[in-house]
């Protein structure tokens, strides 16, 4: 866990790219790099919602965020979707430290409502190895929903482990760890308006 005592500098949004580095602690910076853009991902929100106004055609359906990094992708998904909308959102927890999963997921608040019967997109901002969603899948699908689809914003093909696939995905993307428009390092950056890549080096000055 990285202490956010010491921040000295706030992120400004810089032509090239590039966002400021970050010190955070005495001698590790920060370095975002811009990988998508708040255009390209608003225009890909845009062609997903249009996707499943068609697929569900006047049905309505129940959008599920999964806390905390869906958030934003799940707020700007549902107001690209011209059906009967509702939200509810589930909480999973899993062990290992910030940016590697140890494997084991845990249930930390279900959903609210019923899914028995309803039309079910499970909206979440990244697939990386795919045991979160193959776990929460496994929760929703005990309770019989209709359908049961999956909208990830980011998917990391090359670090999958289970065999699941999303239904609706914005971007595939390489290997890095990302940050931005939800997702989190540690808590942080959960507010940038771009997907960045996020590298911690050495200060050198
Ligand atoms: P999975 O269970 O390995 O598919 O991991 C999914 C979860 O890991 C996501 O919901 C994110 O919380 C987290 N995650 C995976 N890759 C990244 C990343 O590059 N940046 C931030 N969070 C990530
Ligand atoms: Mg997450």
């Amino acid at each position: 866990m990285i202490a956010s005592r010491g921040v000295r500098r706030a992120v400004e949004f810089l032509p090239g790219f590039l966002y400021h580095p970050i010190r955070h602690r005495r001698g590790v910076v920060d370095k975002l790099t811009v990988l998508i853009t708040r255009e390209q991902i608003a225009a890909k929100v845009a062609e997903m919602g249009k996707r499943i106004t068609a697929d569900f055609a006047g049905e309505p359906v129940v959008l599920i965020g999964v806390l905390k990094g869906a958030t934003i992708f799940l707020a700007d998904l549902a107001r690209q979707i011209n059906l009967d909308v509702s939200f509810d959102f589930i909480a999973v927890s899993s062990y290992g430290n910030a940016k590697q999963q140890s494997g084991e997921v845990k249930l930390m608040k279900d959903v609210d409502q019923s899914t028995e019967g309803k039309n079910i997109i499970l909206v979440e901002d990244i697939l990386d190895t795919g045991l979160t969603l193959t776990y929460i899948k496994r929760v929703l699908l005990a309770h019989r929903p209709k359908t049961l689809r999956v909208a990830a914003l980011l998917d990391k093909v090359s670090r999958r482990t289970e065999p699941i696939h999303g239904d609706y995905v914005g971007f595939e993307i390489p290997d890095e760890f990302v940050v931005g428009y939800g997702l989190d390092f540690a808590e942080r950056y959960r507010n940038l308006p771009d997907v960045c890549v996020l590298e911690s080096g050495s200060e050198t000055r």
